[in-house]
């Protein structure tokens, strides 16, 4: 459900002020937003930072219709990521450009979290990706609007990974968009 380098499936739920959720804010099969996920965790692994992933793709496929607005909470998988987002003070979202914005999946994952506190007062990065060529540009932005509405402080530097297929094979990213992650951590662990 939720993947670790560092932490084995029982000890999810325990999460340190200085650990930092990973988001990869996509259900798709075969999509390259996981595997960035787990770039940027061993690139935050790199600077001694410990972090978890959140792959959308392990959501209950019910949860439409079993965790959110009255079914609230009566979930068990739901409530396990849930709670790991609520606990977490600092999240990186990985964002696929889906139709010019952010995917419709990681909008209703955030109307099931915990609200107020899973936002209010927490911090975020973002990293775009896309086919095309804004690199999620406007999909950041209304991610941006959202995690602002809901007390979540979003870091300035967001990296827009656009023709993206040009420049990761799966494992690894092209230089410069290594770089651009790199850049962003340094800024992120003292935001
Ligand atoms: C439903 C859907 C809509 C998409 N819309 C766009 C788009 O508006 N602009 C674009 O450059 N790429 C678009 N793409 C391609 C994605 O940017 C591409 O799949 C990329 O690899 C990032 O997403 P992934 O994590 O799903 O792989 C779309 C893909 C899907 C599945």
């Amino acid at each position: 459900m939720v993947n670790s380098k560092f932490h084995t499936f029982a000890s999810q739920l325990d999460i340190t002020d200085s650990m930092i959720t990973i988001i990869s804010g996509t259900n798709r099969n075969d999509a390259k937003s996981p595997q960035i996920a787990k770039v940027y965790q061993s690139l935050l692994s790199d600077k001694g930072v410990d972090s978890k992933i959140i792959d959308l793709k392990d959501l209950p496929i019910d949860f439409i219709g079993t965790a959110l607005y009255e079914n609230s909470g009566k979930n068990e998988s739901f409530n396990e990521l849930r709670n790991l987002m609520h606990d977490s003070k600092k999240f990186v979202f990985i964002v696929p450009e889906y139709n010019g914005s952010f995917p419709g999946v990681l909008k209703a994952f955030m109307d099931g979290m915990i609200f107020p506190t899973t936002f209010k007062n927490k911090k975020a990065a973002l990293v775009g990706l896309s086919s095309g060529i804004q690199g999620g540009g406007l999909a950041l932005s209304h991610l941006t609007d959202i995690l602002n509405y809901c007390g979540t402080h979003v870091l300035a530097q967001k990296p827009k990974l656009y023709h993206i297929e040009k420049n990761f094979d799966g494992e690894k990213l092209s230089e410069l968009y290594e770089s651009l992650l790199v850049e962003q951590i340094d800024f992120f662990v003292n935001f």
